[in-house]
Formats: structure tokens, sequence, C-alpha cells
């Protein structure tokens, strides 16, 4: 009987633990939709509430969903238009991830969104996007945003900010520097991490200043340059996508110069893109891996190590590979102590490096 105990408690302790879905039987769930409940915790403390509507056709009232949702799917629906009213009513402030993705919206209220004030990762892929009003994302606490596969020529700070309109700050402003105030307390309102903004019609870079962004993919649109600087306001970023920029086919000397904490570059898939002087990666310090795979880049120049002191991959052509190593040649006898080891750029196909 003792020996069965250890058995007992752990069946126990996972009945309570594990999540269990309650599909079936939701409160308040739409026909066409599928609502699932994982509850989870000691007695079911914590719960979400996953509700997916594809495919439902809802027009322009709100679907019914059950309180406390926090996933919704509305994607697939054939929607034209977001109104101030399609996303409120009960159920809707809980909600933590909205996907919107593949449907046809082109025309947004401002206020569409304001109510969803816990709002966390927004989906709105593949629509028919071509602006949105300044503003429309202030108050949410966004980290993550897909508007990829829209119809945005430009892209800047104002969808996240509300212009005009004082946010409250309760402390005394009159012996400080104002503008230094106004740039932190922007930036503690952008909690966005992730931004994906490929396969739009984007001619220039978007301005992102005051954001820390860690992820941001810019794959497959129209910019044609990356200028000296371009890119000064995110140090945070750790991954960016510049694959597929059909017109790219010019990076100036310190074009990435501020990204302190990139680990990941992505210019595959630029075909205009020929040559890359050293001096394009100045700045580089955290980069690791470089993907120039199917770029028009054909030869690296041995000395862009000095300014890529962490690359450990870098991929060009097809298939093509480079690493860095120690060079060769230099015998023991030769370094004295405290020698630190000349490193050379080598790839697995001969006469790449130059
Ligand atoms: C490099 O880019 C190519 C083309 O986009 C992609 O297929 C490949 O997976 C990438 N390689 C790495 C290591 O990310």
């Amino acid at each position: 009987m003792e020996s069965m105990m250890p058995f007992l408690l752990c069946v126990c302790l996972c009945l309570l633990l594990a999540p269990h879905g309650q599909a079936g039987n939701v409160k308040n769930c739409h026909p066409s939709c599928t609502c699932e409940v994982e509850s989870f915790g000691l007695f079911d403390s914590f719960s979400l509430t996953r509700v997916e509507c594809r495919g439902v056709d809802p027009g322009t009232s709100p679907v019914p969903i059950p309180l406390d949702t926090t996933h919704l799917d509305l994607s697939s629906n054939s929607l034209s238009m977001l109104t101030d009213v399609m996303l409120s009513g009960p159920g809707y402030t809980t909600l933590v991830s909205l996907d919107l993705s593949n449907n046809f919206i082109s025309v947004v209220s401002p206020k569409a969104l304001s109510r969803l004030r816990y709002l966390e990762t927004l989906d709105l892929s593949h629509n028919s996007l071509e602006e949105l009003a300044e503003g429309f994302f202030s108050g949410l606490p966004l980290a993550e945003v897909d508007l990829s596969h829209n119809r945005f020529h430009q892209f800047d700070l104002d969808v996240f900010i509300t212009k005009g309109r004082a946010e409250p700050i309760s402390v005394d402003l009159s012996h400080n520097q104002l503008t230094e105030i106004s740039s932190s307390s922007r930036s503690s309102l952008l909690h966005v991490q992730s931004l994906t903004l490929a396969a739009n019609q984007l001619r220039a870079l978007p301005i992102l200043t005051g954001i820390s962004l860690r992820d941001l993919c810019l794959d497959g649109n129209v910019i044609s340059h990356i200028d000296e600087g371009a890119f000064d306001d995110l140090k945070d970023l750790v991954h960016l996508s510049l694959s597929g920029l059909t017109e790219l086919s010019d990076i100036q000397p310190n074009g990435f110069r501020g990204l302190q904490s990139l680990q990941v570059l992505d210019l595959s898939n630029n075909r205009k893109l020929q040559t890359l002087s050293p001096a394009v990666f100045s700045g580089l310090v955290s980069l690791q891996e470089l993907n120039l795979s199917n770029s028009g880049v054909m030869s690296l120049p041995n000395n862009m190590l000095s300014f890529l002191p962490s690359i450990k991959s870098i991929i060009l052509g097809q298939h093509i590979h480079c690493w860095r190593t120690q060079k060769q040649g230099q015998f023991h006898r030769q370094l004295g102590p405290g020698h630190v080891p000349e490193m050379v750029l080598t790839c697995d196909v001969d006469g790449i490096v130059s």
C-alpha cells in the first residue's frame, strides 16, 4: 500500500496541473465557431479561452464570443473593413491575441482596436491595407505585430503614438529637459518586439525611432538603398530580415552601424546587390550569421572580419558556406605569450575570399 502513495500523488498532481480542454461545453459559443477552454493550475485557477471563427462571415457586427476569451481567430472571413463596433462587446476586452489575417481589409476605423487593452499579438497579414490612422495601435500593450502581405507604401511610428494628446505624466517637469522625458515616456509606451512588414510596397525603410524591437522583417519590399546610419535607432534588434528586396542595389558604409545587438542578418535573394565594402559591416559587433545566399554578391573581402568579431557563418551563392578560422602556417615557436591568433575567412569553395 505504501508503495502506491507516490504513484497516487503523482496522478493527483497531474490531474490538477494538466490543462484540460472543455470543448463543446462553452457558454456563448457562436454555432459556427469552435471554442475551447484550457484550464491550468491548482483547482483550475487559470484558464485560456481560444475561439476560432474562420469562414463565419460576420458582416459588420461583432461575432459573439465567450466572456474572458483570450485568443480569437477571425481569419478568412472576407472582412473588408474594421469598424468601431466590430471588436467590441463582451469577451473582446480580455483578448490577448487576435488573428485577422487572410481577409480583404482595406478600411479601418481609427478606434477599431481601442477596447483591446490587453492585446499583445495582432496578425493583420494578407489583407489590403495601405495605411493605418495615426495612433491606431496607441495604448495597446502589443508585443508582436504582423502586417505582411498588405499594400503599405510607407510606415512609421505615428501608428503607435497619438500625437497632440499629451500622455498623462504626473511628475513635475519644470526643471527637466523636456525633450528627454518625452522620448523616454515614448519608449515606455512601446512594447513592440516583433514587427513584420514583409511583402508590402515600401520604398524606404520604416522610421521606428524609440521602439525596442528585437525582430524586424522587411522581406519582399522595393527598398532600393540603405543609407549610412539607417538603423541607428534599433539598438536592441537581434534579428533583421532583408531578403528578396528586388530593387536593393546599394548599402552604404555604416549602413548597419547602430545594430550592436544584431545576431542574424538575412540579405539573401537580393539579386541586384553586387558588392559590399567591408565598412558596410561596421558596428555589427554581435553578428553571428550572415545570409547572402542567392544574392548578387559572389566574393567577400577578407578584411571584413575586422568588423565582425562574433561571426560564425556566412552563406552565399548556392550553398557556399564560409566561416572564421585561425590563419594557417603560424608555428607555435613564432608565437610569443599573449599572441592573438590572426583570423581569416575560409570557405568550402575556392576563390570566394579576395
Ligand atoms: C538563407 O537564405 C535562403 C534563401 O532565403 C534560405 O533558404 C536559407 O534557409 C537561409 N539560410 C539560413 C542558414 O538561414
